[in-house]
């Protein structure tokens, strides 16, 4: 019997990560030719249930998992995690490899034909599963995301850069596009769910206003905004042509550490994103320097082109009480 064709090319991959990473690519081939058979394929954007921590299940969601988890024997891994299991679960005790997945992510967009992805990151894996997941983002040894768009593409890092790869339809293989992704350090371009407006914390209330205020506010000139409410198509959006995202925390009581999870999202968008070039963090601290203190702990998120990160930044050192009245008064946050 001839071996199945790989879905990425060895080369690019470590090649104790190979079978994994390759496990992966292959699942989201698949997925990326069930999404684009939209209605007339199986019903994708039904409601199916919630995960119990907190976000509703869609049966895309569900299928993702269940098609990532089946792949994973014999790949390496030990254990995997995901957004949609409310534990690790033990895939091979004689695997060297601890991988968490957001399978799906962005499934309030299926059913409006929007981009959509899988993120995922890989550990070494350690006695336990606890131990293998909650530490420091810095610990990861790879992570990458797909974007289901108009084409279907993969980011990942292995800690030297970031690569940029695209699905060929044809052969169901990530071909790489480009070795050394790179993103702009400025940017007039943020993305931020604004809807939230009045719940934010204020340096993040503070900082929108000033790009908000245009030719005569502090930052002398206008932004644009977009959100899309797909983490990945996001992130693809600011590696391509730069920007900022912001997710932080506000006041409805889910939400005091924003809505984006550590292990799963946060942590591998933060690597690949500062391989690119970029920043990430939680308004002030790395992400990266962060450990979650559950599988599906949240936290704020800033992350994208580095000048703008580091200004957020600023606005975080500021007293809560004073940090509204920043608009035109510093010398500091001035263009
Ligand atoms: O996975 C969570 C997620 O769907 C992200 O992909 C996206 O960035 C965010 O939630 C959108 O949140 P909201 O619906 O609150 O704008
Ligand atoms: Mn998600």
């Amino acid at each position: 019997m001839l071996a199945e064709p790989s879905a990425i090319d060895a080369r690019h991959v470590p090649e104790p990560l190979f079978p994994a990473v390759n496990a992966i690519c292959r699942i989201s081939a698949g997925l990326s030719a069930k999404i684009a058979q939209g209605p007339l394929g199986q019903s994708l954007g039904d409601h199916v249930g919630g995960t119990g921590h907190g976000d509703d299940q869609k049966a895309l969601d569900v299928i993702a998992d269940e098609a990532f988890a089946a792949a994973l024997p014999g790949t390496g891994v030990r254990y995997y995690a995901s957004e949609e299991r409310e534990t690790a679960i033990d895939i091979d005790p004689e695997g060297r490899l601890a991988l968490a997945m957001d399978p799906l992510d962005g499934s309030s967009n299926i059913d409006v034909n929007v981009s959509i992805g899988t993120i995922f990151s890989i550990f070494e894996a350690r006695e336990t599963a606890e131990a293998s997941f909650l530490r420091p983002g810095s610990e990861q040894i790879a992570a990458g995301y797909v974007i289901y768009g108009p084409h279907t593409a993969l980011m990942l890092t292995f800690g030297k850069g970031t690569l940029h790869f695209v699905l060929d339809r044809q052969t169901r293989r990530f071909e790489l596009v480009e070795q050394a992704v790179s993103l702009p350090a400025r940017t007039r371009e943020f993305a931020i769910n604004t809807s939230n407006y009045s719940r934010w914390v204020k340096p993040v209330r503070a900082y929108v206003d000033d790009c908000l205020a245009g030719e005569n506010g502090p930052r002398q000139g206008t932004f644009n905004m977009r959100w899309i409410a797909s983490l990945v198509a996001e992130t693809h959006r600011i590696l391509t042509r730069g920007g900022i995202f912001l997710y932080p925390g506000d006041e409805r009581p889910a939400y005091r550490q924003g809505r984006l999870r550590m292990v799963y999202e946060c942590a591998p968008i933060a690597f690949i994103i500062e391989q690119a070039g970029g920043r990430a963090t939680d308004g002030s601290t790395p992400i990266l320097s962060k450990s979650a203190s559950a599988l599906h702990a949240r936290t704020p998120l800033v992350f994208g082109s580095s000048n703008e990160v580091t200004r957020v930044a600023t606005y975080h050192d500021e007293p809560e009480d004073e940090v509204s009245a920043l608009f035109g008064s510093r010398g500091l946050f001035r263009a």
